[in-house]
């Protein structure tokens, strides 16, 4: 049971505590619970926001959670919510984008085109992942692999601002693109500095590393379809 299924909104969850936790947490357990009845393996998708991103080298499976924000701590309960069931496998991960949904890859090609200049934060680093990439080491990871994992795009952190620039690189798009510090935007969550992943322990299960970043997003770019 792959339980995608979540409150994502992350800003509108600081004023919606109970909300986000009735979604992330009190039904993960449900959905646990139904797993554990019928023997089946839950696996559970979860975030780099579990951690403060206060950290100076890549975050280990094992390193304390310290979530910053109402989606963070009610992923983090998720997390604790789908351990309950015997054998489950909680995969986090950071930076989704991918087909059949709002994402950053998407809203940055749209603006360039549309609007022509665009401002992004540069003091935010994280490793970009492809949904095509967490699904493939999902699939890797079922049935021989229970507790905590780690699954982002592989190759080096970059910020939101590198990670904008490469989009536009890769379409080969003329728009403007100013970076500047997180204190710009007033949002009502705190989002997390730093939020790389360390990935080792997956790329250990799985006997490969995962999918270099910047590869991945021109493969989705070019329309790959997996
Ligand atoms: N996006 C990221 O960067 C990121 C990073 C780390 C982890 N994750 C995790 O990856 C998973 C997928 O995230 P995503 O970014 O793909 O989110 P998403 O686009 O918001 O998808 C979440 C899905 O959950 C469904 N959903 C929300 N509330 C529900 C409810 N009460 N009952 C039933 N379904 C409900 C939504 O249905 P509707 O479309 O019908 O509303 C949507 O299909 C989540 O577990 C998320 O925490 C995401």
């Amino acid at each position: 049971m792959i339980h995608c299924a979540a409150y994502t909104a992350v800003d509108a969850e600081e004023a919606d505590e109970a909300g986000a936790f009735h979604v992330n947490a009190t039904a993960t357990r449900q959905v646990a619970a139904a797993c554990q009845k019928i023997g089946a393996q839950l696996v559970y998708p979860s975030a780099d926001y579990v951690f403060a991103g206060d950290a100076d080298r890549p975050l280990q499976p094992v390193d304390p959670a310290a979530p910053l924000n109402v989606y963070g701590r009610s992923k983090r309960a998720g997390e604790h919510s789908a351990l309950a069931a015997d054998g489950a496998l909680v995969v986090r991960t950071s930076w989704l984008y991918g087909r059949g949904g709002p994402n950053f890859v998407d809203t940055i090609t749209r603006r360039a085109r549309k609007v022509g200049h665009l401002v992004v934060v540069d003091d935010q680093i994280g490793r970009p992942t492809w949904t095509a990439t967490l699904a493939w080491a999902m699939a890797e990871l079922i049935e021989q692999a229970t507790g905590i994992f780690h699954a982002t795009g592989g190759g080096d952190p970059v910020s939101w601002y590198g990670f904008a620039r490469r989009v536009l690189d890769v379409q080969a798009l003329m728009a403007s693109l100013r970076s500047v510090p997180s204190s710009m935007f007033s949002r009502p969550a705190l989002r997390p500095a730093y939020s790389v992943l360390d990935c080792t322990q997956t790329k250990a299960a799985i006997g490969q590393p995962l999918p270099d970043w910047n590869h991945s997003l021109e493969q989705y770019l070019r329309g790959a379809r997996v």
